[in-house]
């Protein structure tokens, strides 16, 4: 018996030992030649303590939001790193018109962190085609839409990383969240799928899946949720996880965990945990 749990033993640290070593092959550090990032969504939220904590570290940032008088705060309470551009990233329009203002002014960033998102609730009887489309132009087309502007300008500059923040309802797809929940799964396809595509091009892709954050997308909500991380807090998480380079960024145990198990079981006894 002593000699088969032994075994066993042996088996697993030799099988997390190999998992470790070779998700590690081949992944590059992050480029930090020109130490210049770009956020999106930094007028609030997760985005804006992302802007701060890389400001503290000592980056550029390039934030970009909606919100211009946010953004103006911003730039007053973070002085000469943080650099505002108003955009709203459901119009890859106006992506393509501020990536080549972003170019203009000799800015090189090769940190993206698309952050920007949005969530509308979805009542019973009401599905909306229009909904879901307001959400994926946000949520997935503006994210894809910087990738296309910078990726071939990160490469020349000698490899350049892009993060998506995604969520927790990418594991499991609660009710009213159909549109929400799908453009975040999207998003963990499609980087997934560029990661292995770029793997050797020094091109890295990591996406970040949040818990409940106490932010502008959850008030209302908060007070019913345990577990609620705080935005410094995850923004932190987040950015120590992209500078060790890992490809799936999970804030939120409890909720990773949780939701995980939720979904191997049947919807009747999930729905009732929920
Ligand atoms: N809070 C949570 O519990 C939670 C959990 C999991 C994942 N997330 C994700 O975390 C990310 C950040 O959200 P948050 O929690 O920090 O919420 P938030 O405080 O509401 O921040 C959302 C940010 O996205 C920007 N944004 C939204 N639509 C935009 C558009 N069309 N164009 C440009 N910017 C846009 C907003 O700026 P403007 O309004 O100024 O444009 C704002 O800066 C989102 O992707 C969200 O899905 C949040």
């Amino acid at each position: 018996m002593k000699k088969m749990l032994i075994f066993i033993g042996a088996i697993v640290c030799i099988f997390v030992a190999s998992y470790w070593f070779f998700n590690r092959l081949g992944r590059q550090p992050i480029n930090q030649a020109t130490k210049t990032c770009l956020v999106t969504g930094a007028s609030s939220g997760i985005g804006k303590e992302i802007a701060r904590e890389m400001v503290k570290r000592g980056w550029k940032v390039i934030g970009v939001a909606r919100r211009n008088d946010k953004l103006k705060e911003l730039e007053v309470e973070l002085g000469q790193a943080f650099i505002s551009y108003k955009c709203d990233v459901g119009s890859t329009t106006q992506i393509h018109e501020v990536s080549d203002e972003i170019k203009k002014q000799g800015l090189q960033p090769t940190l993206f962190f698309l952050n920007a998102g949005t969530g509308e609730l979805e009542q019973k009887w009401q599905l909306s085609t229009a909904v879901h489309q307001r959400t994926f132009a946000t949520n997935y087309f503006g994210v894809i839409a910087w990738i296309e502007e910078w990726l071939t300008l990160a490469k020349d500059l000698g490899g350049g990383t892009f993060v998506a923040t995604s969520s927790v309802l990418a594991l499991f797809a609660t009710p009213v969240c159909a549109a929400y929940a799908t453009s975040k799964i999207a998003l963990v396809h499609c980087f997934d799928s560029l990661r292995r595509q770029y793997l050797y091009d020094n091109i890295g892709f990591s996406i970040a899946l949040p818990g409940p954050t106490d932010t502008e997308m959850l008030k209302g909500a908060v007070d019913n949720l345990p577990f609620v991380h705080k935005p410094e807090d995850e923004a932190k998480y987040i950015i120590d996880g992209v500078f060790a380079v890992k490809q799936q960024i999970e804030p939120s145990w409890f909720y990773s965990c949780m939701l995980r198990v939720l979904n191997w079981l049947p919807d009747k006894v999930a729905l009732k945990l929920l």
